[in-house]
């Protein structure tokens, strides 16, 4: 599998272009800001883009979806509880940032489902508890989350924006340790690439699963 890493906006918020091997159909996960820069690749490299999948609509994570869907035509997958943040996102985007234009989810998925996209499988697995509909997509065959804003490299998801709980991440997380390898490979939503092994064995806030 080719991911390709853009971090993005003044959240630096980690956008990822994947497809498998060589393939010319690619995803992009969680588009939050300058489209442009995400879409060179795109173009340069000739590719169909086959879906838009979001991992939850704080507004670092979907700011550029709407663009980012315009220029593709590709269908954009966001979890149901939140898809009225992304139509209509400029009520819920505080302070300075933006302005982000909206977009009407074309598939909502809430976890259980398996999509069949690019050439891929990907299972869209429910982690609830930084935000109450965030959901993680695993690329079965490739030992490879797309996780957002659940588990990152030493730390985790904050827990303090509305919806937010801390048991409620903490099982999502142990969803993703129980249902994967240790080897499995994290791109999450923001910082650096891990995998689930290292942080159970070194993120201090994951001790509670050691218990
Ligand atoms: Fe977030």
């Amino acid at each position: 599998m080719d991911v390709r890493t853009f971090t993005v906006g003044p959240i630096a918020e980690n956008c990822y272009l994947l497809r498998r091997d060589d393939s010319d159909r690619a995803l992009i996960v969680d588009p939050g800001d300058e489209a442009e820069r995400i879409l060179r690749p795109v173009e340069e490299m000739g590719l169909t883009v086959e879906a838009i999948l979001v991992t939850h609509c704080h507004f670092d994570h979907i700011g550029a979806v709407a663009p980012v869907a315009e220029w593709t035509g590709a269908p954009v997958y966001c979890p149901q509880i939140e898809a009225p943040v992304l139509a209509d996102i400029m009520s819920w985007v505080p302070g300075p940032y933006g302005p982000f234009d909206s977009y009407d989810a074309d598939e909502t998925v809430g976890g259980g489902e398996t999509l069949e996209l690019a050439g891929l499988e990907v299972d869209v697995v429910f982690t609830p508890g930084h935000s109450p509909g965030h959901v993680t997509y695993s690329v079965r065959n490739e030992e490879a989350l797309f996780s957002g804003d659940v588990l990152f490299q030493g730390s985790v998801g904050r827990v303090d924006l509305p919806g937010g709980d801390w048991g409620t991440l903490l099982n999502s997380i142990r969803t993703l340790v129980d249902g994967h390898s240790p080897e499995t490979v994290v791109y999450p939503g923001h910082m650096g690439i891990t995998t689930l092994g290292a942080e159970r064995a070194s993120n201090p806030f994951l001790a509670e699963l050691a218990s």
